[in-house]
C-alpha cells in the first residue's frame, strides 16, 4: 500500500508501508529529509521522489537504521549537492564517486572503513567511523575541509592524492598515525589553514621537499609521542597557534623559529631539557612573551604544575639532564620496548594507562559532541544491525581460526612425517604433542648445525690465510716481472743503439771504399 499525501507548498509528506515499515518524507524547497527508512524500504522511498529528482539538492537520511546505500540508488538525483548519512549503521565501503555534484557529505557516526567521493567534494564530515582509506576522485581542485576525527587513519597517504590537494582544514584527531611527512601535503601548501593531529601516536615528523604552509594558522600536535622539536616544524613557522602539549619532548633544534604572528604556544606535559628550552626562548623571545598567557588560557593558572622537578623556563617545567638527548631517548625506546613486550615497570604502566584514559575520555567527548537524538524504534533497529554485523565478524573470525587450526594441523603432521617422528602413529598424535616433538627435533638440528657452522668457520679462517699467502706471492711475482721487463727494455735499447751504430759503420765503410 502506498499513499501520497496532498502536496503543500512547503511540505510534501509521503507515507508508505513496506514490509511493515513506514517512512516519512519531508520537503522544503530543494531539501528533502527521509525519516524512519530502513534497508528494505530505502529504494522505494527514493523511487517515490524520483519524479522531482533533478530538484533534489539536499538529501537528509540521517538517524536511520541504514546499513548500506549505493551510488546507484542515488543516480537519478543528478543535482545532489549535500547528502547527510550521519548516525546510520553503514559498514565497509561507501562508494559515492559517481555523484559528480556532491559537495558536502556527512557520514558522522557510522562504521565505514573506506570512503570514495566524487570530484566536486568540498566538505567531508566523517567523525566516529572506522575509516582507514579515503579516495577523492579527480584532480582535487576544489578547496576542501576534511573532518576525520576518531577513525583508523594510519598515515596521510591513506588519503588519496586528490584528497590531499587544496585542503583548507584537515582534522585527524584521534587516529592511528605514527609518522607525519609534511611533504605529503605539498599540494596544500598554500591553502592549508588548520591541521589537527591531536591524540595520534606520532613520534617522528619529516618534511620532504621542505614544504612551507604559507596560510597555516593552527597546528595541533598535542598528545603524541614526539621527543624532538625538529627544524621540520619550520613548515609551520607562520602559525598563530601551536599545540605540542603532552608529548615526550626533550630537545629543540636550534633552527626552530616561529614568526611574530604566533599568539598561542602550549608546551605543557613534556620532559624538556632546561638548556634546550632556554635556548629556544632566547631565539624566540616573542614566543616567551605569549607563553604565560597561553598557559593561563589553557589551565587558568599562569604556570604549568610540575611533577618531579622545580625548574622552569618560561611557564613550562624542565629538567637539567646530564646527557639529555641520549639518556632520554634511550629511556623512551626502552619504555616502548618494555610496554610492547609486557615487561614495563609499574611507573611506565601507570603513565601509559594515564595516556590511554585521556585518549578514551577524548573519544567519549567526541562521540558526545556528534550524538543526535534518535527515536527508540530506530535505535532498536540500529542495535539489531550492529549485533548482526558483530555476529558476522565473529563467525568469520571463528571460521578463520578453524581454518588456520586445520592448516596448522596438516602442516604439523606432514612435518612430523617428513622428520619421521612418532613412527607411523604420527596421525594419532595430538597437535601439542606433535609440536613438542617437532620443536625438540629442530633443537637437535640446530645444535648439529651449530657445530657444522663452527667447522665451516675454521675452514674459512684457513682459507683466508691461504688467500693472504697467495696475494703476497702474487705481489712478489709482479715485482719480479716488472724488473724483468725493465731489464728487457734496457737490453732492447742497447740492441737498438748497436744496430744504429752498425748501420753508420756500414755507411762509413761503403763511402770509404768508394
Ligand atoms: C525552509 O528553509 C528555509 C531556508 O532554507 C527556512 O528559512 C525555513 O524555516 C524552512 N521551512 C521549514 C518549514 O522548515
Ligand atoms: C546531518 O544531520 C545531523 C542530524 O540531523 C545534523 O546534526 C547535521 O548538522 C547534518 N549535517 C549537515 C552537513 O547538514
Ligand atoms: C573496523 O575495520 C577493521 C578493518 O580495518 C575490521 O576488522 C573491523 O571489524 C571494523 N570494525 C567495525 C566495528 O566495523
Ligand atoms: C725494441 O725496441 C723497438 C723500437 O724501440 C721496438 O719496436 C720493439 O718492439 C722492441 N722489442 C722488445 C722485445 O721490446
Amino acid at each position: 500500500m502506498l499513499q501520497v499525501c496532498k502536496v503543500t507548498i512547503l511540505l510534501v509528506c509521503v507515507a508508505a508501508t513496506v514490509h511493515g515499515g513506514i517512512h516519512e518524507i519531508k520537503q522544503n524547497g530543494s531539501k528533502y529529509k527521509i525519516e524512519k527508512v530502513t534497508d528494505s524500504s530505502v529504494r522505494q522511498a527514493l523511487e517515490s521522489i524520483r519524479r522531482s529528482a533533478s530538484n533534489v539538492k539536499e538529501l537528509d537520511l540521517s538517524g536511520n537504521p541504514l546499513s548500506q546505500i549505493s551510488a546507484a540508488d542515488l543516480a537519478p538525483f543528478t543535482n545532489l549537492e549535500l547528502l547527510n548519512l550521519s548516525s546510520n549503521v553503514l559498514y565497509e565501503t561507501l562508494d559515492l564517486q559517481s555523484l559528480s555534484k556532491l559537495r558536502t557529505l556527512d557520514l558522522n557516526n557510522n562504521y565505514v572503513q573506506e570512503v570514495r567521493v566524487g570530484p566536486a567534494l568540498q566538505t567531508l564530515h566523517a567523525a566516529n567511523n572506522n575509516i582507514s582509506r579515503v579516495i577523492c576522485q579527480g584532480q582535487g581542485w576544489e578547496k576542501k575541509m576534511i573532518y576525520l576525527m576518531n577513525n583508523k587513519i594510519s598515515s596521510l597517504l591513506d588519503l588519496s592524492n586528490g584528497c590531499r590537494r587544496r585542503v583548507q582544514h584537515l582534522d585527524l584527531k584521534l587516529n592511528e598515525i605514527d609518522t607525519i611527512n609534511f611533504g605529503d601535503l605539498a599540494d596544500s601548501s598554500d591553502s592549508l589553514q588548520s591541521l589537527i593531529l591531536e591524540y595520534n601516536f606520532i613520534f617522528d615528523i619529516k618534511n620532504q621537499g621542505r614544504v612551507v604552509f604559507s596560510q597555516l594558522q593552527t597546528l595541533d600536535l598535542s598528545w603524541n609521542k614526539l621527543a624532538f622539536m625538529g627544524a621540520e616544524l619550520n613548515a609551520a613557522s607562520g602559525v598563530t597557534s601551536i599545540n605540542l602539549n603532552h608529548n615526550k619532548l626533550v630537545l629543540i633544534d636550534a633552527d626552530v623559529v616561529f614568526s611574530r604572528s604566533l599568539k598561542y604556544i602550549d608546551l605543557r606535559g613534556n620532559g624538556f631539557h632546561c638548556a634546550a628550552l632556554r635556548k629556544f626562548f632566547t631565539k624566540n623571545s616573542h614566543a616567551k612573551t605569549i607563553a604565560t598567557a597561553s598557559v593561563q588560557r589553557a589551565t587558568g593558572s599562569s604556570e604549568e604544575q610540575c611533577t618531579g622537578t622545580t625548574l622552569r623556563s618560561g611557564p613550562f617545567c624542565c629538567e637539567d639532564l646530564p646527557a639529555p638527548f641520549a639518556d632520554r631517548l634511550i629511556d623512551l625506546k626502552r619504555k616502548e620496548h618494555a610496554l610492547y613486550s609486557g615487561h614495563g615497570s609499574e611507573k611506565d604502566r601507570a603513565e601509559c594507562e594515564k595516556e590511554n584514559n585521556a585518549r578514551q575520555r577524548a573519544i567519549e567527548a567526541l562521540k558526545q559532541q556528534y550524538s543526535t537524538t534518535i527515536d527508540e524504534a530506530t535505535r532498536w533497529k540500529q542495535e539489531k544491525i550492529r549485533l548482526e554485523q558483530n555476529k558476522k565478524t565473529l563467525e568469520e573470525q571463528v571460521a578463520n581460526g578453524r581454518r588456520t587450526h586445520d592448516e596448522l594441523d596438516e602442516e604439523m603432521k606432514r612435518t612430523a612425517q617428513q622428520m619421521e617422528l612418532g613412527g607411523t602413529g604420527a596421525g594419532d598424535q595430538n597437535l601439542l604433542n606433535l609440536l613438542r616433538l617437532i620443536v625438540k627435533r629442530y633443537e637437535d638440528m640446530y645444535i648439529e648445525q651449530q657445530s657444522e657452522q663452527n667447522n665451516a668457520i675454521r675452514d674459512w679462517v684457513m682459507y683466508q690465510q691461504k688467500e693472504t699467502q697467495l696475494a703476497e706471492e702474487n705481489a712478489r711475482l709482479k715485482k719480479l716481472n716488472e724488473e724483468v721487463n725493465l731489464a728487457v727494455a734496457s737490453a732492447n735499447s742497447t740492441l737498438q743503439e748497436l744496430n744504429v751504430r752498425e748501420k753508420n759503420l756500414a755507411t762509413f765503410l761503403g763511402s770509404a771504399s768508394a
